[in-house]
């Protein structure tokens, strides 16, 4: 199912920013909405500046969880209409954050999840829901296949995002079982790269934010964790793919790569020698997840040959120049 017009929840935060850039130059109208509750704010006015966002780009400050109709009926028909594909990635998605705002964080999982079909229904779209690898919480098994049923604390730290998802989850599955709707999702496992939140504390931003600035590089625990690293345009294209296949199954999206956080730390160090970076090891936190990385057998099948190619040392340096341009500001 090829694109039209595309509306795109999250749309100013890191994977949303991405994915309307990437359609907006491929000739699509998007309709972006976010309430920035968590994305970076100057990710709107970069998506506005770009030369093919005149006409283009629609850009609504609303809460997904909210009711629709007050920005719907603002929007031209003619792009209503249109609307071939409804890509739901607004939530929380860094630890900090999802924590802060937990009940937020499963409101827009679920009742947010279900305006999106809700609206999709009306115009024939089809909902693509950002799920995640944590569904499978602490895996028992490495590398996670679709078919894993996962290790989820329900009553943990991080049950908020991890059963908000699988509520996501359901809720796609019972909603295309019961209405005979094709609304599918991707499992997205850690992918990093420009236009993430400096302050959103996720591992990765976290680690060049501290080695810009000279500070010490924090982990946590001994740095045994394992976890799999996926360039941003390598996802996008992933998701892309999927949108436009007919699955309705979960998919896995990533980068097969496993790497400690020790690993990572010292790839880090070696990016700055000249800083003589410390690593400074804190408090594991509770429900960690021991081991990440991603069976890609799935969507290699099935999302025409499709696999990550960006190396987490290219990668990084994407990231990092964005990160400097960002200083110089
Ligand atoms: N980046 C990753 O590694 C990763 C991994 C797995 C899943 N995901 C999922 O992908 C999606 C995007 O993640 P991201 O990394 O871009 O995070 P992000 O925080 O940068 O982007 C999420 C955006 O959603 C917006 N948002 C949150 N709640 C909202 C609401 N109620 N109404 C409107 N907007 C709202 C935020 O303001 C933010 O701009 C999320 O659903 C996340 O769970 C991301």
């Amino acid at each position: 199912m090829g694109f039209d017009n595309v509306l795109i929840t999250g749309a100013g935060g890191f994977l949303g920013s991405h994915l309307t850039e990437r359609l907006l130059k491929k000739g699509h109208r998007v309709i972006a909405v976010d309430n920035f509750c968590t994305g970076l704010k100057s990710n709107r006015p970069y998506l506005e500046s770009l030369p093919e966002a005149q006409d283009r780009l629609f850009f609504v400050e609303a809460d997904v969880t909210a009711p629709w109709e007050p920005w719907l009926k603002n929007l031209p028909d003619f792009v209503l209409k249109k609307v071939s594909h409804v890509l739901h990635f607004a939530s929380p998605a860094s630890p900090p954050l999802y924590q802060e705002m937990a009940l937020e964080t499963m409101w827009v999982n679920s009742i947010g999840t279900n305006r999106a079909m809700e609206f999709a229904d009306g115009v024939g779209a089809r909902v693509v829901f950002a799920s995640t690898s944590e569904i499978y919480g602490d895996p028992d098994i490495t590398p996670q296949p679709e078919s894993y049923w996962g290790n989820v604390n329900t009553v943990g730290i991080r049950s908020c995002y991890d059963e908000a998802k699988r509520f996501g989850e359901s809720l796609i599955f019972t909603h295309n079982l019961k209405k005979n709707t094709r609304h599918g999702f991707v499992r997205i496992f850690n992918t990093y790269g420009p236009r993430m939140n400096p302050s959103d504390g996720r591992v990765v931003i976290n680690l060049l934010v501290q080695a810009l600035d000279g500070k010490p590089l924090t982990i946590f625990g001994e740095g045994k964790q394992t976890r799999s690293f996926c360039y941003v345009d390598d996802l996008c294209a992933g998701i892309e793919l999927y949108a436009q296949s007919e699955l309705t199954e979960p998919v896995n999206i990533g980068n097969d790569r496993e790497f400690t956080i020790l690993e990572l730390a010292q790839i880090v160090q070696r990016m700055f020698p000249e800083k003589k970076l410390d690593i400074r090891f804190m408090e594991m936190p509770k429900d960690d997840p021991r081991q990440r990385r991603p069976d890609l057998t799935k969507a290699k099948k099935h999302l025409q040959g499709w696999a990550p190619r960006i190396a987490l040392e290219d990668g990084l340096v994407h990231m990092r120049r964005w990160l400097e341009s960002q200083a110089r500001a």
